[in-house]
């Protein structure tokens, strides 16, 4: 697994995108209503993912992002998870997930929540998992909440996309509340390593 990292849940794994991706990530977010929140899209063509896709291992290293494609077996990918804004420092970083709308309430998404905090808490140590929803968006804000994490308050002005300015919510995961909630109860196995950007300092 050198230079590969997976995380492998009961029915979904977390791995790194690679070009084969580009047509069913195109086919899940040229849907406006998955990209509706977000600075990009909804996608145009395959393109667009593919030149999002040839940027990532350059951002692993970086330690600008760490996102994977989320695969079912039986469907390959349904949606996309990532960290972003990682202080190593202050051991945190920041989520961020989206899922083509036909798995919108499958459960996908607190699975995929139970793998990528298992990564983040086991494999890169970290103490604070946190989360941005832009305001408007309530059923992200939800999802967060039911997966567990604690809603801290409203940031003003906090993303521009373009000329608009919206305001988000943040919300955050401690260490001590994922050991005790559910997400941390889910079998996940982590195979390979994290790239050394975002490994611990040890
Ligand atoms: C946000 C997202 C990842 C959540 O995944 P999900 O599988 O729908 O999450 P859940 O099944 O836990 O649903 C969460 C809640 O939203 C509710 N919900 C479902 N569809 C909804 C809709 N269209 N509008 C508002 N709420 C909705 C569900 O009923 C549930 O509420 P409940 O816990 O009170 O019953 C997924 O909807 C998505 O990919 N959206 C597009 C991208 C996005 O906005 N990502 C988040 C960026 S911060």
């Amino acid at each position: 697994m050198s230079g590969q990292l997976e995380v492998a849940g009961p029915t979904l794994t977390l791995r790194y995108p690679s070009p084969d991706d580009a047509a069913a990530l195109f086919a899940l977010a040229r849907d406006p209503a998955v990209t509706r929140f977000f600075v990009w899209g909804p996608y145009r063509s395959a393109r667009e993912p593919l030149s999002w896709i040839d940027t990532r291992a350059g951002a692993r290293e970086r330690g600008e992002a760490l996102e994977f494609v989320v695969a079912r077996a039986d469907e390959g990918p349904i949606g996309v998870t990532g960290i972003v804004e990682l202080s190593r420092r202050d051991r945190r970083c920041v989520i961020g997930t989206w899922f083509g709308r036909r798995w919108w309430g499958t459960g996908v998404n607190l699975e995929s929540k139970g793998l990528i905090t298992r990564l983040c808490f086991d494999a890169l140590a970290l103490e604070n998992v946190g989360a941005f929803a832009s305001a408007a968006n309530e059923h992200s804000q939800r999802a967060l909440e039911r997966a567990g994490f604690v809603r801290e308050g409203r940031l003003r002005a906090y993303h521009r996309h373009g000329d608009e300015v919206h305001d988000v919510v943040a919300f955050s995961l401690l260490r001590g509340e994922w050991e005790r909630s559910p997400l941390a109860q889910l079998g996940v196995d982590v195979r390979g390593e994290p790239p050394a950007a975002f490994a611990p300092d040890g």
